[in-house]
């Protein structure tokens, strides 16, 4: 029986703990808005969006919600991040991804301010990570580092194994664990016996995007095991990228879909927004 890592608890916690700093911020003078910006209406875009601005609400930062039509130019977003950047008041800008096809990712994210880039997703920001200087750290793989070290688990010296290389996830995820001391191996879609590499792994961070992938045969006896997925299965129910139910049984440690990596994600949006603020 593998100890369930309840990350809408801890998530919750952090919240709580952030609302605490907001009010201290408050009282020193000290405010600021996020930015959340979206392009178009994709329903699961819709459904984060919507989090985000609650989450911002139960901290106590305002947000300031930016809804384009989905046929805004790749010119009008970015003179709009323009705008936001020159905003003293907006310490934080989120434009949602993904973004329709016209509109080139790379350089919307290019475009924000490093100051404001509160999705730690800017170069600048993933550089200072590589080499270990402050910054913003991305949502999703700071999520998973704090839902380890709040439920006690050792990362220095464990072998990791990630499953997925995106720079939204699974390459600032092996980072973070290499800046945690762990060894890190980073796998892919080429990668040979995927199986016998996850095997290895003393924690298991699967980010491949493949409802329901990873059965007990990729998985060693006792392994901490997050996922990282968020699927709907055949019967319109939410899924990760794990076979919840056979990986369970073998693992020591297991994080839930829903209820597992994806509320850490916004807990950490508001961490980043938190220290922007910080910083002023
Ligand atoms: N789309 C999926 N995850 C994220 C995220 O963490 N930030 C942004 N901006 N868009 C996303």
């Amino acid at each position: 029986m593998a100890m369930i890592i309840d990350g809408k608890k801890i998530s919750q916690q952090i919240k709580e703990e952030l609302k605490e700093k907001v009010a201290l911020q408050k009282a020193k003078g000290k405010t600021g808005a996020l930015a959340v910006v979206q392009v178009g209406a994709d329903p699961a875009s819709s459904v984060y969006v919507r989090n985000k601005k609650n989450a911002c609400a139960f901290i106590g930062i305002e947000s300031l919600a930016y809804e384009l039509p989905e046929e805004t130019s790749e010119e009008e977003l970015l003179s709009l991040i323009a705008e936001l950047n020159g905003k003293e008041k907006v310490k934080g800008i989120l434009v949602q991804l993904p973004l329709p096809a016209h509109i080139n990712e790379d350089k919307v994210i290019q475009a924000i301010s490093p100051e404001k880039d509160v999705d730690g997703f800017h170069p600048q920001s993933v550089g200072a990570m590589v080499i270990g200087e402050k910054g913003f750290l991305s949502c999703t793989p700071a999520g998973i580092i704090q839902l380890l070290k709040r439920s006690d688990i050792e990362i220095c010296g464990k072998n990791c194994v990630i499953i997925g290389r995106s720079n939204i996830v699974g390459k600032p995820m092996a980072l973070l664990m290499l800046r945690e001391n762990a060894t890190v191996t980073i796998t892919h879609s080429k990668t040979q016996n995927l199986a016998e590499v996850c095997k290895q792994a003393d924690i298991l961070v699967v980010a491949m995007g493949k409802p329901q992938f990873i059965g007990a045969e990729y998985v060693k006896e006792g392994a901490v095991v997050i996922d990282v997925g968020i699927h709907r299965d055949a019967d319109n129910k939410l899924c990760g990228d794990v076979k919840y139910g056979e990986v369970e049984p073998i693992a020591s440690a297991i994080t839930p879909v829903p209820g597992g990596v994806g509320p850490m994600t916004i807990a950490m949006l508001m961490n980043n927004c938190v220290q922007s603020i910080e910083e002023g």
